[in-house]
């Protein structure tokens, strides 16, 4: 039985994407390798949004072409994903000892593609054409031999239309395609049959789901029909989604947190800056006084909502005045948590080309700027939940100290507690004591329970 390890770079789709791919191998007879040492296939699937993940996809695959195929000589090494899309054939001619380059919409065809390299019948393989219908094709999972998994990522549509100027997705993830409410339906019922009660639906632009495919009814988009649909599922406990656009929070969305008990209150909406004239060239389709309203409504709708994002400081020609902006809107918004990225120059992309592109220094001195500022209204809002109970859901041993256990709470905050193992999968409460880096501690609320 040949054996494959496959690693995942980015995003939660990546993670995701990587699940499927194992699992439609695993169909095929192939086993999952513990390491890529002791492999006969290892695909990395790769990044492309930032310039630093590319890299180390790269620096990982040449070491091992140096080192692991010295003593695995037949080993097959292969890139999938973004990079792979975005880079294609370049790849196989800049790394000879890559075999083989699986685009986005290819995914579902890698064991086809192992097969033809391990019968002779074709060698070096880079396939990374457009395929319709490939969007729902990311539907396997694992069954877990490691034990039964409490909690599914579902991938509900690929690509993105909106076209933001600093971007590299529209061109690795193509264009906007859903998959039916009824196939994904079918896919939760199936996680929900196995034992999953939380669900996060992936997709690079949840908020847009079925705009072509499906019609508004009823006032409700296609991605809040969706919703309803997951929410009728026996078993499905929590529904969480990533990543929305803010232009998709229409007032329909909003109020589904109110009607809909099991989508759990919390949102990760990436305002990427805060000044308007930045928002215009980054072709983002709002304003920051748009985006704080959508905040301000969710937290009418839901006055204890977890609300992160992602902020890009140092896009080309941003001023002192806009990054103040991006200062100030922090402040107003009071994230719960927020990642910054430095901006990165994408192939293709619009903002690539633009002047004004500045000097690593400011992004640097920029990016430090910021995080002081988010780790200080991030300790505010998390010492809040000391001596307050929360109900987690309890996802296995902390990775820090796996003698406890650590869970999320309803607006996505990590808890770890004292508890026995066979609390996992389990809806718990825990009353907080103490609170440290963007993590909450805690001991379970009812007395005896362990
Ligand atoms: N440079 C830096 N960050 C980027 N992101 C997307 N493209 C770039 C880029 N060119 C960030 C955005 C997005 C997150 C997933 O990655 O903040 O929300």
């Amino acid at each position: 039985m040949r054996s494959v390890y496959i690693k995942t770079y980015g995003c939660q789709m990546n993670e995701r994407d990587s699940e499927a791919v194992a699992a439609q191998l695993v169909a095929d007879g192939y086993s999952i390798a513990p390491s890529e040492l002791v492999a006969d296939v290892v695909l990395l699937n790769t990044c492309s949004v930032r310039d630093n993940a590319e890299q180390k996809a790269i620096g990982k695959m040449q070491n091992l072409a140096a080192e692991v195929r010295k003593a695995r000589p037949n080993l097959v090494l292969g890139f999938m994903g973004c990079m792979a899309q975005s880079r294609g054939k370049e790849l196989l001619d800049d790394l000879p000892q890559v075999d083989l380059v699986v685009g986005t919409q290819k995914f579902h065809r890698t064991g086809e593609y192992l097969n033809d390299i391990f019968s002779g019948k074709r060698s070096r393989i880079a396939e990374v054409a457009e395929e319709s219908g490939s969007e729902a094709t990311i539907k396997e999972h694992l069954s877990d031999a490691a034990g039964p998994s409490f909690s599914a990522f579902v991938s509900i549509m690929q690509g993105c239309n909106q076209y933001c100027t600093f971007c590299i997705v529209p061109y690795t993830r193509g264009a906007e395609r859903s998959r039916s409410i009824d196939d994904i339906v079918d896919e939760c019922r199936t996680l929900a049959g196995r034992g999953v009660k939380e669900i996060t639906l992936l997709g690079q632009i949840v908020t847009s789901y079925g705009k072509r495919e499906i019609g508004v009814k009823s006032g409700h988009s296609p991605f809040v029909q969706l919703l309803d649909a997951i929410h009728d599922i026996d078993g499905i406990q929590r529904i969480r989604f990533t990543s929305p656009h803010p232009k998709g929070y229409g007032d329909d969305l909003a109020e589904a947190y109110a009607r809909l008990p099991k989508l759990c209150a919390s949102a990760h909406i990436p305002v990427q800056t805060g000044s308007n004239r930045l928002l215009k060239l980054m072709h983002r389709g709002y304003t920051r006084e748009r985006f704080l309203s959508i905040i301000q409504k969710l937290r009418e709708v839901k006055p204890d909502i977890g609300v992160t994002t992602d902020i890009i400081v140092g896009f080309p020609g941003e001023s002192e005045m806009d990054f103040e902006e991006t200062l100030s809107l922090v402040r107003e918004a009071q994230f719960d948590n927020a990642f910054i990225f430095k901006y990165s120059q994408r192939r293709d992309t619009p903002a690539a080309a633009m002047s004004g592109q500045l000097a690593e220094e400011v992004k640097e001195k920029r990016l430090d700027q910021l995080l002081q500022e988010i780790n200080r209204i991030g300790a505010i809002k998390y010492e809040r939940f000391i001596g307050k109970q929360v109900r987690i859901l309890v996802e296995g041993p902390s990775r820090r100290n796996p003698a406890r256990l650590t869970g999320r709470t309803e607006c996505n905050k990590i808890v770890v507690f004292e508890g026995a193992p066979r609390h996992v999968g389990e809806l718990m409460d825990v009353k907080i004591t103490r609170a440290g880096s963007f993590t909450l501690y805690g001991d379970p609320a009812i007395l005896g329970v362990d």
